[in-house]
């Protein structure tokens, strides 16, 4: 076997730029159970920008909104609406990964650079990925202080219950026609990731719209990044609208893991959090495709909670409806029971009430 060129520790953290952190912040804490922890803006020195830092199990968010016109934060809200900017990858060599990528290819964003404050230092660099999101390398094994040089602490200022997320599953990235390919290999050749499934639009299709998609993973599978390019159909496809809305490629869902999906789901339904919905006839013949389950189907169905199975176990999972305006970034929550798949069973179901929705919103 050959050697990991980039061995990557986890996620580090997901930075969304966005309109109003502050309202966002309060969004998060409130519905998703994140707890706040730290701060950056001008009161920390950072004069033209502020960011917040969240927190939940491994998961960690940061929400950044541009203080002024000209900013590059705030022309990247303007042409996306929120979105997310930076997938910051934990590394152990911030350098190494950054000279390892751009040697293979990889556009560079920021050069090697170390931050420090009186808890100890944090290097980082950025390489490009698909449209104008960037990933981050973070190296932080010298560093114990809360998040990052530059951050101070900043608690929730309310009793926050949080709802069992555990950590990012995986992130979906959604690109143009004919870029699956391009993507897919980027992260193979460029980062030293595996490609771990291949869908066509046979397996992801209605009668109107189709997507296609591959899985690409690292080398110990923390990191899972699927790739979806959109399919020709009878109608608009999902990605299509996404792509406009967006302008351009972008994520499009961020998975996260919960290891009691009915207690996260239930929380997030009393807190407001809209989910995409099937219908009842979908909980006639689930069983018989997957089999028997731990759960009450009554308790799955009353929170329109969807179930697939695969060789290794099954999962269950849920997609929250996005979460801006723009139909663009929404929430997979994911329960594994030894499935290591993406619920391709249930993707049939999924893009119908995906197109319900699109067709309210005059898009299909
Ligand atoms: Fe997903």
């Amino acid at each position: 076997m050959t050697e990991d060129f980039l061995p990557i520790l986890g996620t580090d953290h997901i930075e969304f730029y966005v309109g109003n952190a502050k309202q966002s912040t309060h969004f998060y804490q409130h519905a998703f159970g994140y707890k706040l922890i730290a701060y950056s803006g001008p009161e920390t020195g950072q004069k033209d920008k502020v960011s917040y830092v969240l927190e939940q199990g491994k998961i960690r968010l940061v929400l950044t909104t541009g203080l002024f016109e000209n900013s590059d934060i705030t022309s990247h809200v303007n042409k996306h609406g929120d979105g997310v900017k930076v997938l910051a990858l934990w590394v152990n060599d911030a350098e190494k990964s950054f000279e390892e990528t751009v040697t293979r290819g990889a556009e560079p964003v920021t050069s090697p650079y170390t931050i420090s404050d009186k808890f100890g230092e944090v290097k980082l660099s950025s390489i490009h990925t698909y449209g104008e999101t960037i990933h981050t390398f973070v190296e932080r094994k010298n560093y114990n202080g809360l998040f990052m040089p530059g951050y101070e602490k900043r608690e929730s200022q309310f009793q926050i219950e949080p709802i069992g997320l555990k950590y990012i599953d995986h992130c979906v990235g959604n690109v143009g026609w004919g870029e699956m390919d391009k993507w897919a290999e980027f992260y193979q050749n460029v980062l030293g990731f595996k490609l771990l499934l291949t869908f066509d639009d046979k397996d992801i299709s209605t009668e109107y719209t189709a997507l296609m998609s591959k899985v690409v993973t690292n080398g110990n599978g923390y990191i899972k990044f699927p790739i979806n390019e959109p399919a020709k159909g009878k109608k608009k496809s999902q990605i299509e609208e996404y792509l406009e809305f967006y302008n351009g490629p972008g994520v499009q869902h961020i998975a996260v893991a919960t290891g009691n999906i009915l207690f996260t789901v239930s929380e997030l339904r009393k807190r407001g959090v809209d989910f995409l919905y099937v219908p009842d006839t979908y909980y006639e013949d689930v069983l018989d495709r997957v089999g028997s389950i731990d759960e009450e189907l009554e308790d799955l169905k009353k929170l329109n909670i969807l179930v697939d199975r695969d060789d290794e176990g099954y999962l269950l999972q849920i997609f929250t409806k996005p979460v801006q305006d723009r139909p663009t970034v929404f929430y997979e929550i994911i329960q594994r029971k030894g499935a290591k798949s993406f619920g391709k069973g249930n993707f049939q179901a999924l893009f119908e009430s995906i197109e319900r929705e699109q067709a309210q919103r005059g898009n299909l």
